[in-house]
Order: structure tokens, then sequence, then C-alpha cells
């Protein structure tokens, strides 16, 4: 096992992680006040509801996808009837089609924050550099799902990728598992990791601040004045 080998597939993912979690911390203390996403709504509406939404909704699905793919072991997936043709299937289509719609969404988002002039001047390097690392990453997962497997034929990443990432998590990483994957996937993994560990210096912390309260919260109720002519 290369010293690469041992680097990108063990020390890299546990400095991200603890980049992460140490960041996090650090950010939460002393910068309360910026942990936000920094709306730049009124700099540029049109562009960004589209964006904005397509990106959002899509990365949920790839989000629960990559739980499914990556979490659960394979044996659990067929014990439960999902088998190989089915669950290739499901990736593919639910998938594909989810990737899609991120991918598209995050192309508009790119384009808005480095095309137009009012929300470029206003971004951050942070900004900036979030959002082409997420472009790629994305980029990279849909050329895998759709592309690589159409043209090089299906890669079982269940029984390499997902027990590697598992491993990890029980302290015990597998980098051998890695040895074989095509190296598409293997971008698609390294730069996840770097999002990882970049996530809290930028403004993907407004991830943490998802408005749950809001779905429970009561109705504000609106009332004129009392004796307040319309
Ligand atoms: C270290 C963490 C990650 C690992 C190990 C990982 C691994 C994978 C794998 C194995 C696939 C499936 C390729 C196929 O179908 O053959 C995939 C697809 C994909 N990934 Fe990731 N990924 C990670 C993080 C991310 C992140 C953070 C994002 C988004 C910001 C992302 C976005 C996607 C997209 C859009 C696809 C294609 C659509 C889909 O299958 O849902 N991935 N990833």
């Amino acid at each position: 096992m290369s010293y690469w080998n041992q680097f990108l597939w063990v020390i890299f993912p546990y400095m991200m992680i603890a980049i992460t979690i140490v960041g996090h911390i650090y950010r939460y203390s002393t910068d309360q006040m910026n942990w936000s996403s920094r709306s730049s709504e009124i700099l540029e509406n049109k562009t960004l509801r589209w964006g904005s939404l397509l990106f959002h909704y899509g990365i949920i699905f790839v989000f629960f996808g990559h739980v499914l793919g990556l979490l659960i072991p394979k044996t659990f997936i067929s014990a439960i009837g999902i088998n190989y043709t089915l669950y290739h299937n499901m990736a593919i289509y639910i998938g594909g089609t989810a990737g899609t719609i991120t991918v598209i969404g995050i192309f508009l988002l790119l384009i808005r924050r480095y095309g137009n002039k009012r929300v470029s001047v206003t971004s951050s390097f942070g900004d900036k550099f979030i959002i082409v690392l997420l472009f790629l990453i994305v980029g990279f997962g849909i050329y895998n799902t759709l592309f690589y497997n159409l043209y090089f034929g299906h890669f079982e990443y269940r029984s390499t990728i997902s027990p590697w990432f598992r491993s990890l998590f029980i302290f015990s990483p597998d980098p051998k598992l890695m040895l074989h994957v095509p190296l598409t996937y293997k971008i698609h993994i390294i730069l996840a990791f770097l999002a990882f560990g970049v996530w809290p210096f930028t403004r993907l912390v407004h991830i943490w601040s998802i408005p749950i309260a809001y779905i429970k919260r009561s109705h504000i109720v609106y009332r004129r004045r009392c004796g307040e002519v319309k």
C-alpha cells in the first residue's frame, strides 16, 4: 500500500472530519453574527429562485441516495427485497434524475455568482470557492452515475467505496478497498471530503440552521390596528 493511498483514504478523510468538527465549534463560538448564507436575493432574484430551488430539492434526494448506497450494507438492502437489478435501476433513474436536477441548480447558481456583476463583486472568496467545489462534486457524481455506468459498465461501489466509507466510522479504515476504484469516483470523494473540511468557514454553515421549528410554529395573525382606516 503506497503512501498516497494511505494519505488519501485514511489520513485525509480523518483530517477533514477533524477540521470540520473543530472548525464548526470555533466558528459558532466566535462568529455567530455571520452564521448564515448571507442572502444576495436583493441583488438578483430570478436565477437565484430557480437555481436555489432545483439545487436544494435535488440535493435532498441525493443525500438520501447516499445514505442508502453508502451507509446501509448491500446484504441488508437485498434482504429487504431490493435485488441487484432493482437497486441498479433505482440508482440510475432516481439517482440520475436527482443528480441532474442538482447539477442544473448548481450550474445556475454558479453562473449567477460569477456572471452577475452585483453578486460577483459582493461575494467573498469563500462564496466563490464553495460554489465551484460543489459544482465539481455534483458534476463528477452525475458523471459517475450516468455516463460512467452507461459507457464503461456498472461499477459496483457497494462492495468497495461503501465498506471503505463505513470503515472510517468504526475507526478501522481499510484503504485497500479503494485501490481499484475508477479515477472519477476517487476525485468525487476527495472533493467531497475537501468540502467537509471547508464547510465551517463558508456559507454552508446555514445547513445547520434549517428552520424546522418554522413548520410547527403557530400562525402569526396580522390584524389592522383598531380604528385604522383601510
Ligand atoms: C465522502 C462522501 C461521498 C461519497 C463517498 C460519495 C460517493 C458517491 C457514489 C458512490 C456515487 C454513485 C455513483 C454511481 O451511481 O455509480 C455518488 C453519486 C453522486 N454524488 Fe456523491 N459521494 C459523497 C459526497 C457527495 C456530496 C457531498 C455531494 C454533493 C454536494 C455528492 C453528490 C453526488 C451526486 C449529485 C451524485 C449523482 C447522483 C446520485 O447518484 O445521487 N456526493 N456519490
